[in-house]
């Protein structure tokens, strides 16, 4: 049975437009999405390119006629792909953009009739005292007042939530991971608003700190078991988590910043790290759908 979700506004509504989407209650959302099971989300839009070209490949579906799979998203500013029963989408950059494109996410399979889809984002991430290509996936999120929690503003008003992801789906993640070339961790991860300041860069336009400082912090990061930082991991699971969606984030390191903030990586190293968090949940994906014995031809390893 599809879930419902938290909003009685929503039964009253005669047609919800999802605006950045460009889909519509008008349309026939359930032939379209209803087979949906995971929705995979992440900054990059090449990123999710990367993912749903891998996606053909394992489900054995054919590519279109273009050689690539086909942008869905109705408007230019997310892209969305479909692959049998993965849909993915990009968010670009930080928790208002994540947001936005979750809530209509969320809406269109709700709409669709999907039962329990699972919400993944596959990302980049700062690391905190540990190696650049290491995967963490989050089991809590803290905000920039370093607490474990995410404060949402409604009309003018602060709500502090709970920023948990679920701790089963990121164990069941971990299991699959096969690979000798690096770690896949379950840890704590710092989501701040800014790359630069917030991050406590020092390469920003703007810079009012030095490293003994940037170093402090980031001990004291480590301290509180902090493993990594990126900007999505409080709004994604506070919302998942209210709207009562499964959901798991599974990022790589590019960079430890307990040795510097800079990002150091050849290309093929930057492509290869940005490769494991996708080969990662691919396996989780395939062996789900085995599991369910859904008809979707995914080939063994
Ligand atoms: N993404 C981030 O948010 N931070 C980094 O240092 C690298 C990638």
């Amino acid at each position: 049975m599809a879930q419902s979700l938290p909003n009685p506004h929503l039964a009253l509504m005669e047609n919800d437009k999802l605006h950045h989407l460009g889909y519509s209650t008008t349309e026939d959302l359930k032939a379209l999405f209803g087979d949906v099971k995971f929705v995979c989300v992440g900054g990059s839009a090449n990123r999710m390119l990367m993912l749903t070209t891998m996606l053909h490949d394992e489900f054995s579906i054919p590519l279109p006629a273009t050689g690539k799979p086909e942008n869905i998203c109705k408007t230019e500013r997310f892209v969305m792909y479909k692959v049998g029963p993965v849909l993915a989408s990009n968010h670009h950059i930080g928790g208002t953009s994540v947001t936005i494109v979750l809530h209509e996410l969320i809406k269109l399979l709700y709409y669709a009739g999907c039962v329990e889809p699972i919400f993944i984002r596959i990302g980049t991430s700062g690391g905190v005292g540990i190696p650049p290509g290491t995967i963490v996936i989050t089991d809590r999120g803290y905000d920039e007042q370093l607490k474990n929690q995410h404060i949402v503003t409604t009309l003018g008003k602060f709500q502090v939530t709970d920023a948990v992801f679920d701790k089963g789906l990121a164990e069941e993640i971990q299991r699959h991971h096969t690979e000798k070339s690096h770690d896949v961790i379950i840890g704590s991860t710092l989501a701040i608003r800014d790359f630069y300041e917030g991050m406590g860069r020092l390469d920003g336009a703007v810079c009012e700190h030095g490293e003994e400082e940037r170093l402090a912090f980031h001990r004291k990061l480590q301290e509180l078991g902090i493993k990594n930082i990126e900007k999505e991991a409080t709004s994604m699971s506070s919302l998942c988590k209210r709207a009562n969606r499964q959901a798991a984030m599974v990022c790589v390191i590019l960079a430890d910043r307990l040795s510097s903030d800079r990002i150091q990586l050849t290309p093929e190293t930057y492509k290869e790290y940005n490769l494991r968090p996708l080969r990662l949940v691919t396996r989780f994906i395939k062996h789900r759908l085995e599991q369910a014995c859904d008809g979707y031809e995914a080939k063994t390893d």
